[in-house]
């Protein structure tokens, strides 16, 4: 999907012109992948508008950049101000946010350490992520999701959306909106960018960190909104067939949000539209997003808008 600009993009501590924020072609980043990056969204409401989580994001960038002894020159607090500062200047709402650190110019080999740290924050409008109106149509990858010990799937990494491209990519050319990937064992991990839900019997089944999956936050949401709606909770291991005989089954995600799955290789799950399960947490979401019920969990940091348009 094109790329909507907009006018400022913060840059270590300053904003810039968004074409002002290019790099060389030989920072570190473009050989060897080295980054580490968020992505966010603020959500326009009635008198306002809102970051979601925007600490927990924050807190899993510090998080990344540590897995990659990377060390970011900003704390959890001035990343959190800078945010803010960068939509309040560019003031379009609602919109997606994308931080990003990465190693720098000025060496050249694999080893990052001496490679300066560089972190950018951009912030644009961004609509729907997941295809598919009444429901995405999904497959099982043939590529499998990181295995453990090799490329950290708790870090938001640049490299691993490689993995990702591969999974999205066949979906795809395969006439599908979006690949679901298998662990190295076999157990069902993610999507390429969202994380997996699964509905049997009432009770609401999510992978556990163990499969090579991203610790979502909007997975964490979901779980917290569960709880609160009464529905029991299973993080485990699940077999692939589980996904062609459950009752409903859903994706979560920053930019996915809440998508609920018609179909997995083209068996039809449940009767294919949103069931109850997932139209109570969908409904449990957006109303919180969109300022409909009270933020209970304190999840939105408020900004400041001039305008908001419709993404
Ligand atoms: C691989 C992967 N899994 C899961 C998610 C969902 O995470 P979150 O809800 O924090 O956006 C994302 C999106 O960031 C992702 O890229």
């Amino acid at each position: 999907m094109p790329l909507e600009t907009t006018a400022n993009i913060w840059h270590n501590g300053e904003l810039i012109p968004w074409e002002k924020a290019q790099i060389h072609v030989m920072s570190h980043v473009v050989h060897y992948g080295s980054s580490v990056f968020e992505g966010i969204r603020c959500y326009a409401q009635d008198n306002g508008a809102g970051v979601f989580r925007l600490t927990e994001h924050m807190q899993r960038l510090i998080h990344s950049a540590k897995i990659y002894r990377m060390p970011l020159p900003y704390n959890l607090e001035q990343l959190n101000e800078a945010v803010v500062e960068l939509i309040e200047a560019n003031g379009v709402t609602p919109c997606y946010i994308r931080p990003i650190a990465f190693r720098g110019y000025g060496e050249i080999g694999v080893n990052p350490l001496k490679s300066p740290v560089e972190v950018y924050i951009a912030n644009f409008p961004w609509g729907k992520y997941v295809a598919g109106h009444g429901g995405a149509d999904v497959c099982i990858s043939s590529w499998n999701r990181l295995a453990p010990n090799t490329m950290p799937s708790l870090a938001k990494a640049g490299a691993n959306y490689m993995n990702s491209q591969l999974i999205r990519m066949e979906a795809d050319v395969n006439g599908y909106v979006e690949g679901i990937a298998l662990d190295t064992n076999g157990y069902l991990s993610e999507g390429s960018g969202e994380n997996l839900f699964i509905v049997r019997n009432g009770v609401l089944y999510t992978t556990p960190l163990a499969n090579s999956v991203l610790n979502g936050i909007t997975r964490d949401s979901i779980l917290v909104l569960a709880r609160q709606l009464g529905i029991p909770v299973v993080e485990q291991a699940l077999p692939r067939e589980l996904l062609y005989i459950c009752d409903e089954a859903f994706f979560t995600g920053t930019a996915a949000e809440v998508t609920h799955l018609r179909s997995v290789d083209r068996i039809v799950i449940g009767d294919g539209s949103m069931g109850p399960v997932t139209s109570a947490l969908h409904k449990a979401f957006f109303d919180i997003v969109s300022g409909a019920s009270a933020d209970k969990y304190n999840w939105l940091t408020p900004v400041k808008v001039r305008e908001t348009v419709t993404a």
